[in-house]
């Protein structure tokens, strides 16, 4: 395995590998690598020839500097991580390659990224969008891989992607939980287990609202008002977002709507803070099966490019 810093070289053998005709999937990632950074690999590795894994600290997606300063960071385990999944290529972007004295240019997408984590994070998209064009242009991917529990951060680069006419497919991939059922989270790291056990609400409503969902209940007001309801008992999570939003547009579904019955049209999105640690989770009414699996399914990526 390769691990590289500078981005001149890093773009020489993605560069090579396409000469020499071989698909090549990307991962971007701000390292303290998990399972569910080990799905998107796995992904990868199973549908690409070559796999380049990138871990820069994107500091312009950071809107709190206590959360910059707190991320995780864990290189010697996050190259142990990739090198024991198969990986060709690890870049360790250097700030002076990503963001260079002088630099001034910004990526930024229109209205996927108003609401919810846009609105409580400002410039959080713009830094997102910003950090993986860099990347994207560097790597030159076919393919790249990106987790479903970020889904508006998926949205919203797939969305850069079309419309900039980058050449590549992005991919989704399903959310990695816990036994317990927390979404796989680098931030997870900062949580003690009373923390922990009161962060469950977030999977617990969401729950909820897939049972209410699969029982037949379609009205908006209904599942709203039990999204809400199942916070009420949790003082101790702040809730910042708790919302049903169409999956392609992230527009709000609001009263007196009603939700289709054709699985994932309609994103169930939470975030929310304990003992100041910022958690987001989210699901697809009606495709959840995969997200909270009795049974843990052996397909469980979208198989749809997106
Ligand atoms: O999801 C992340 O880890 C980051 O937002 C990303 C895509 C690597 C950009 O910095």
């Amino acid at each position: 395995m390769k691990v590289i810093e500078d981005a001149a070289r890093v773009r020489e053998w993605t560069e090579a590998y396409r000469r020499a005709g071989l698909s090549v999937g990307f991962v971007p990632t701000m390292g303290a690598l998990h399972e569910g950074h080990g799905e998107l690999i796995r992904v990868s590795r199973e549908e690409c020839e070559r796999v380049v894994v990138s871990i820069y600290v994107n500091p312009t997606q950071f809107d709190n500097p206590d959360d910059l300063d707190k991320y995780p960071s864990a290189l010697e385990g996050d190259l142990e991580a990739c090198r024991a999944r198969g990986v060709d290529l690890v870049w360790i972007g250097r700030r002076e390659d990503l963001l260079p004295e002088g630099f001034q240019t910004w990526v930024e997408v229109g209205s996927l990224t108003s609401p919810l984590c846009g609105a409580g994070r400002p410039g959080h998209f713009r830094g997102v969008t910003t950090v993986v064009a860099q990347l994207l242009h560097v790597v030159r991917p076919h393919r790249a891989y990106f987790g479903r529990k970020d889904f508006q951060q998926a949205l919203v680069i797939r969305r850069m992607v079309e419309d900039l006419r980058f050449d590549l497919e992005i991919r989704r991939v399903l959310t990695v939980r816990e036994p317990d059922g927390h979404a796989l989270s680098s931030r997870n790291l900062r949580l003690d287990e009373a923390e922990r056990q009161t962060a469950l609400a977030i999977q617990r409503a969401l729950r909820l609202l897939a049972a209410r969902f699969e029982e037949g209940e379609r009205s908006v007001g209904e599942l709203t008002r039990h999204l809400r309801g199942a916070f009420a008992s949790e003082p101790r999570l702040r809730v910042e977002y708790a919302e049903l939003r169409d999956a392609d547009t992230l527009e709000l579904c609001q009263e007196p709507d009603s939700i289709p019955d054709e699985p994932g049209r309609v994103l169930v999105a939470v975030a929310a803070q304990v003992g100041g640690v910022r958690l987001i989770d989210s699901i697809l009414l009606g495709d959840t099966s995969a997200d909270f699996p009795s049974d843990p399914s052996p397909n469980d990526r979208d198989d749809e490019p997106t």
